[in-house]
Protein backbone atom coordinates (compact mmCIF):
# COMPACT_ATOMS: atom_id res chain seq x y z
CA UNK A 1 0.00 0.00 0.00
CA UNK A 2 1.21 3.80 -0.68
CA UNK A 3 0.25 7.30 0.12
CA UNK A 4 0.85 9.99 -1.41
CA UNK A 5 2.89 13.36 0.66
CA UNK A 6 4.38 11.03 3.12
CA UNK A 7 7.27 12.38 3.49
CA UNK A 8 9.00 11.15 6.89
CA UNK A 9 11.29 8.48 7.33
CA UNK A 10 10.03 5.81 10.59
CA UNK A 11 13.09 6.35 13.08
CA UNK A 12 14.87 2.78 12.45
CA UNK A 13 13.65 2.56 8.49
CA UNK A 14 16.04 2.19 6.05
CA UNK A 15 15.86 4.32 2.98
CA UNK A 16 13.62 1.68 1.30
CA UNK A 17 11.95 2.22 4.15
CA UNK A 18 11.97 -1.18 5.34
CA UNK A 19 11.91 -2.34 8.77
CA UNK A 20 12.47 -5.48 11.12
CA UNK A 21 9.87 -7.70 11.52
CA UNK A 22 10.79 -8.39 14.82
CA UNK A 23 8.88 -11.37 14.80
CA UNK A 24 10.17 -12.69 18.39
CA UNK A 25 8.42 -9.53 19.46
CA UNK A 26 4.46 -10.69 18.60
CA UNK A 27 2.90 -11.02 21.87
CA UNK A 28 0.61 -14.70 22.40
CA UNK A 29 -2.89 -12.55 22.12
CA UNK A 30 -1.80 -11.03 18.42
CA UNK A 31 -0.90 -14.43 17.23
CA UNK A 32 -4.33 -15.52 18.34
CA UNK A 33 -5.77 -12.75 16.37
CA UNK A 34 -3.96 -13.51 13.32
CA UNK A 35 -5.31 -17.57 14.22
CA UNK A 36 -8.84 -16.30 14.44
CA UNK A 37 -8.92 -14.09 11.62
CA UNK A 38 -7.36 -17.08 9.58
CA UNK A 39 -9.46 -19.63 10.46
CA UNK A 40 -12.69 -17.65 9.85
CA UNK A 41 -11.15 -16.41 6.25
CA UNK A 42 -9.92 -19.89 5.13
CA UNK A 43 -13.23 -21.63 6.15
CA UNK A 44 -15.13 -18.72 4.03
CA UNK A 45 -13.17 -18.76 0.89
CA UNK A 46 -12.67 -22.77 0.24
CA UNK A 47 -14.87 -22.32 -2.28
CA UNK A 48 -15.11 -18.70 -3.33
CA UNK A 49 -11.32 -17.77 -3.45
CA UNK A 50 -9.80 -18.89 -7.16
CA UNK A 51 -7.42 -22.17 -7.19
CA UNK A 52 -4.56 -20.12 -7.43
CA UNK A 53 -5.10 -18.26 -4.29
CA UNK A 54 -6.10 -21.21 -1.86
CA UNK A 55 -2.77 -22.80 -3.69
CA UNK A 56 -0.71 -20.25 -2.33
CA UNK A 57 -2.31 -19.95 0.84
CA UNK A 58 -1.15 -23.56 1.08
CA UNK A 59 1.71 -23.18 -0.02
CA UNK A 60 3.27 -20.69 2.13
CA UNK A 61 1.15 -22.93 5.43
CA UNK A 62 0.36 -18.95 6.52
CA UNK A 63 -0.83 -20.68 9.69
CA UNK A 64 1.20 -22.58 11.59
CA UNK A 65 2.49 -20.50 14.13
CA UNK A 66 -0.23 -17.55 14.06
CA UNK A 67 1.44 -14.42 12.50
CA UNK A 68 3.77 -15.58 9.75
CA UNK A 69 7.55 -15.09 10.01
CA UNK A 70 8.39 -13.47 6.96
CA UNK A 71 12.16 -15.07 6.59
CA UNK A 72 9.98 -18.42 6.82
CA UNK A 73 7.50 -17.69 4.33
CA UNK A 74 10.23 -16.14 1.94
CA UNK A 75 12.18 -19.01 1.51
CA UNK A 76 9.48 -20.85 0.20
CA UNK A 77 8.10 -17.99 -1.87
CA UNK A 78 11.19 -17.06 -3.63
CA UNK A 79 11.56 -20.07 -4.39
CA UNK A 80 8.48 -20.26 -6.42
CA UNK A 81 8.23 -16.64 -8.03
CA UNK A 82 10.90 -15.07 -6.94
CA UNK A 83 9.21 -12.45 -4.74
CA UNK A 84 9.77 -11.40 -0.94
CA UNK A 85 8.06 -10.08 1.59
CA UNK A 86 9.84 -7.02 3.45
CA UNK A 87 8.20 -5.15 6.48
CA UNK A 88 7.41 -1.44 6.43
CA UNK A 89 6.19 0.64 8.67
CA UNK A 90 2.72 1.49 7.15
CA UNK A 91 1.54 3.17 3.73
CA UNK A 92 5.01 4.40 2.17
CA UNK A 93 5.85 7.17 -0.22
CA UNK A 94 4.41 5.68 -3.97
CA UNK A 95 7.61 5.72 -5.32
CA UNK A 96 9.20 3.45 -2.90
CA UNK A 97 6.04 1.15 -3.52
CA UNK A 98 6.98 0.77 -6.99
CA UNK A 99 10.04 0.74 -6.85
CA UNK A 100 9.57 -2.42 -4.07
CA UNK A 101 7.13 -3.88 -6.44
CA UNK A 102 9.60 -3.64 -9.64
CA UNK A 103 11.87 -5.40 -7.84
CA UNK A 104 9.57 -8.36 -6.50
CA UNK A 105 9.18 -7.12 -2.96
CA UNK A 106 5.98 -6.90 -1.25
CA UNK A 107 5.78 -4.49 1.26
CA UNK A 108 3.90 -5.69 4.08
CA UNK A 109 2.62 -3.34 7.68
CA UNK A 110 4.09 -5.79 10.28
CA UNK A 111 1.33 -4.30 13.03
CA UNK A 112 -2.07 -6.50 13.77
CA UNK A 113 -5.14 -4.95 14.49
CA UNK A 114 -6.54 -5.55 17.57
CA UNK A 115 -9.00 -8.13 18.50
CA UNK A 116 -12.25 -5.56 18.93
CA UNK A 117 -11.48 -4.90 15.40
CA UNK A 118 -11.28 -7.89 13.37
CA UNK A 119 -13.99 -6.16 10.90
CA UNK A 120 -12.62 -2.57 10.51
CA UNK A 121 -9.27 -0.81 9.73
CA UNK A 122 -8.29 2.15 8.50
CA UNK A 123 -5.08 1.11 7.53
CA UNK A 124 -4.19 -2.47 6.16
CA UNK A 125 -2.28 -4.43 8.53
CA UNK A 126 -0.51 -7.56 8.18
CA UNK A 127 -3.57 -9.40 7.76
CA UNK A 128 -4.35 -7.72 5.01
CA UNK A 129 -0.97 -7.78 4.07
CA UNK A 130 -0.12 -10.86 4.13
CA UNK A 131 -2.78 -13.07 4.00
CA UNK A 132 -4.49 -10.94 1.65
CA UNK A 133 -1.75 -10.69 -1.16
CA UNK A 134 0.74 -12.62 -0.35
CA UNK A 135 -0.55 -16.15 -1.62
CA UNK A 136 -1.19 -14.14 -4.74
CA UNK A 137 2.36 -13.57 -5.51
CA UNK A 138 3.32 -17.73 -5.90
CA UNK A 139 1.37 -17.53 -9.36
CA UNK A 140 3.62 -16.89 -12.33
CA UNK A 141 1.26 -15.14 -14.00
CA UNK A 142 0.20 -12.94 -11.28
CA UNK A 143 3.67 -12.44 -9.73
CA UNK A 144 4.82 -10.92 -13.44
CA UNK A 145 1.88 -8.61 -13.37
CA UNK A 146 2.44 -7.27 -10.08
CA UNK A 147 6.39 -6.46 -10.99
CA UNK A 148 5.40 -4.91 -14.00
CA UNK A 149 2.75 -2.90 -12.48
CA UNK A 150 5.80 -1.23 -10.36
CA UNK A 151 7.36 -0.52 -13.68
CA UNK A 152 4.04 1.35 -14.78
CA UNK A 153 3.76 2.89 -11.99
CA UNK A 154 6.90 4.69 -11.93
CA UNK A 155 5.63 5.77 -15.49
CA UNK A 156 2.45 6.98 -14.45
CA UNK A 157 4.02 8.86 -11.65
CA UNK A 158 6.12 10.77 -14.03
CA UNK A 159 3.13 11.32 -16.71
CA UNK A 160 0.93 12.80 -13.59
CA UNK A 161 -1.68 10.05 -14.49
CA UNK A 162 -0.95 7.58 -11.61
CA UNK A 163 -4.62 8.36 -10.78
CA UNK A 164 -5.44 6.42 -13.42
CA UNK A 165 -3.69 3.34 -13.02
CA UNK A 166 -4.19 3.17 -9.49
CA UNK A 167 -7.56 2.72 -10.84
CA UNK A 168 -5.75 -0.59 -12.26
CA UNK A 169 -4.67 -1.87 -8.87
CA UNK A 170 -7.63 -1.22 -6.98
CA UNK A 171 -10.03 -3.25 -9.35
CA UNK A 172 -7.42 -5.85 -9.84
CA UNK A 173 -4.89 -6.81 -6.89
CA UNK A 174 -7.60 -5.72 -5.01
CA UNK A 175 -11.02 -5.85 -5.78
CA UNK A 176 -10.58 -8.45 -8.45
CA UNK A 177 -12.29 -11.12 -9.48
CA UNK A 178 -12.14 -14.13 -11.82
CA UNK A 179 -14.00 -16.34 -14.03
CA UNK A 180 -13.44 -19.92 -13.59
CA UNK A 181 -14.66 -23.14 -14.69
CA UNK A 182 -16.58 -22.98 -11.62
CA UNK A 183 -18.04 -20.01 -11.60
CA UNK A 184 -16.75 -16.47 -10.49
CA UNK A 185 -14.54 -16.28 -7.90
CA UNK A 186 -12.16 -13.72 -5.96
CA UNK A 187 -8.14 -12.69 -6.28
CA UNK A 188 -8.46 -9.23 -4.91
CA UNK A 189 -6.71 -8.60 -1.56
CA UNK A 190 -9.29 -6.74 -0.20
CA UNK A 191 -11.77 -9.00 -0.64
CA UNK A 192 -10.23 -12.02 0.46
CA UNK A 193 -9.10 -10.02 3.87
CA UNK A 194 -12.81 -8.77 4.60
CA UNK A 195 -15.29 -11.63 6.26
CA UNK A 196 -17.97 -8.78 5.13
CA UNK A 197 -16.72 -7.88 1.46
CA UNK A 198 -15.95 -11.46 0.47
CA UNK A 199 -19.52 -12.80 0.83
CA UNK A 200 -20.75 -9.09 -1.03
CA UNK A 201 -18.65 -9.15 -3.62
CA UNK A 202 -20.14 -12.34 -5.22
CA UNK A 203 -23.14 -12.90 -3.32
CA UNK A 204 -25.17 -9.41 -3.39
CA UNK A 205 -27.42 -7.89 -5.70
CA UNK A 206 -26.29 -4.38 -5.46
CA UNK A 207 -22.76 -4.49 -7.30
CA UNK A 208 -22.35 -4.29 -10.80
CA UNK A 209 -19.89 -7.25 -12.28
CA UNK A 210 -18.75 -6.34 -15.60
CA UNK A 211 -15.96 -8.48 -17.64
CA UNK A 212 -12.64 -6.93 -17.66
CA UNK A 213 -11.87 -3.93 -19.54
CA UNK A 214 -8.38 -2.07 -19.35
CA UNK A 215 -9.14 1.56 -20.05
CA UNK A 216 -12.80 1.54 -18.84
CA UNK A 217 -11.25 0.42 -15.45
CA UNK A 218 -8.98 2.82 -16.10
CA UNK A 219 -11.21 5.74 -16.60
CA UNK A 220 -13.52 4.77 -13.59
CA UNK A 221 -12.76 6.49 -9.79
CA UNK A 222 -13.42 4.00 -6.49
CA UNK A 223 -14.50 4.16 -3.28
CA UNK A 224 -12.15 3.35 -0.19
CA UNK A 225 -14.62 3.61 2.45
CA UNK A 226 -17.66 1.35 1.65
CA UNK A 227 -18.31 -1.80 -0.32
CA UNK A 228 -17.37 -1.39 -4.25
CA UNK A 229 -20.06 -0.37 -6.59
CA UNK A 230 -18.93 -2.17 -9.31
CA UNK A 231 -16.43 -5.09 -9.49
CA UNK A 232 -14.68 -6.28 -12.49
CA UNK A 233 -14.22 -10.25 -13.62
CA UNK A 234 -11.00 -10.88 -15.67
CA UNK A 235 -11.61 -14.20 -18.33
CA UNK A 236 -7.76 -15.52 -16.78
CA UNK A 237 -4.29 -14.35 -14.98
CA UNK A 238 -2.98 -14.23 -17.77
CA UNK A 239 -5.47 -11.96 -19.52
CA UNK A 240 -4.97 -9.71 -17.68
CA UNK A 241 -1.08 -10.09 -17.58
CA UNK A 242 -1.62 -10.02 -21.21
CA UNK A 243 -3.60 -7.05 -21.47
CA UNK A 244 -1.24 -4.88 -19.22
CA UNK A 245 2.09 -6.14 -20.90
CA UNK A 246 1.96 -3.51 -23.99
CA UNK A 247 2.80 0.04 -23.81
CA UNK A 248 0.54 2.15 -21.98
CA UNK A 249 1.51 5.70 -23.97
CA UNK A 250 -1.18 5.52 -26.04
CA UNK A 251 -3.83 4.70 -23.28
CA UNK A 252 -2.43 7.32 -21.22
CA UNK A 253 -2.87 9.84 -24.18
CA UNK A 254 -6.46 8.88 -24.45
CA UNK A 255 -7.30 8.72 -20.77
CA UNK A 256 -5.83 12.34 -20.80
CA UNK A 257 -8.80 13.58 -22.95
CA UNK A 258 -11.25 11.22 -22.00
CA UNK A 259 -14.36 11.90 -19.13
CA UNK A 260 -14.15 9.70 -16.12
CA UNK A 261 -17.35 7.17 -15.83
CA UNK A 262 -19.71 7.30 -12.48
CA UNK A 263 -19.01 4.97 -10.47
CA UNK A 264 -22.21 2.56 -10.86
CA UNK A 265 -22.75 3.37 -14.83
CA UNK A 266 -23.02 1.26 -17.40
CA UNK A 267 -21.07 2.06 -21.20
CA UNK A 268 -22.62 0.59 -24.41
CA UNK A 269 -19.93 -1.55 -24.83
CA UNK A 270 -19.45 -2.86 -20.95
CA UNK A 271 -19.65 -6.77 -20.74
CA UNK A 272 -22.53 -7.08 -18.32
CA UNK A 273 -22.18 -10.13 -16.20
CA UNK A 274 -24.56 -9.13 -13.13
CA UNK A 275 -26.29 -6.07 -13.41
CA UNK A 276 -26.34 -4.71 -9.85
CA UNK A 277 -29.78 -3.53 -7.98
CA UNK A 278 -27.16 -0.20 -6.76
CA UNK A 279 -29.50 -1.05 -3.71
CA UNK A 280 -26.66 -1.25 -1.17
CA UNK A 281 -25.29 2.00 -2.13
CA UNK A 282 -28.33 3.48 -2.14
CA UNK A 283 -29.30 2.63 1.38
CA UNK A 284 -26.20 3.99 2.76
CA UNK A 285 -26.15 7.59 1.35
CA UNK A 286 -29.72 8.48 -0.13
CA UNK A 287 -28.45 11.98 -0.46
CA UNK A 288 -25.98 10.82 -3.55
CA UNK A 289 -27.98 9.09 -5.53
N1 LIG B 1 2.53 -1.76 -19.62
C1 LIG B 1 2.35 -0.64 -18.75
C2 LIG B 1 3.07 0.61 -19.34
O1 LIG B 1 3.56 0.60 -20.43
C3 LIG B 1 2.85 -0.93 -17.35
C4 LIG B 1 1.96 -1.84 -16.56
C5 LIG B 1 2.17 -3.20 -16.46
C6 LIG B 1 0.89 -1.32 -15.86
C7 LIG B 1 1.37 -4.02 -15.69
C8 LIG B 1 0.07 -2.13 -15.12
C9 LIG B 1 0.30 -3.47 -15.01
O2 LIG B 1 3.10 1.63 -18.69
FE1 LIG C 1 -3.79 -3.98 -0.19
Amino acid sequence: MSADGQTRLTPGAGTDWTIDQAWARYTPAEHQVWVTLYERQSALLTDRACDPFLRGLEALDLHRAGIPDFARVNAELNRLTGWSVVAVPGLVPDVVFFDHLANRRFPAGRFIRKANELDYLEEPDIFHDVFGHVPMLTDPEFADYMAAYGRGGLRAMQRGQLHQLARLYWYTVEFGLLQTPAGVRIYGAGIVSSRTETIFALDDPSPNRLGFDLERIMRTPYRIDDFQQVYFVAPSLGALLEATLRDFGPIYDRLARAADIPIAALEPTDRVITLGSQAYARARAPAAQ
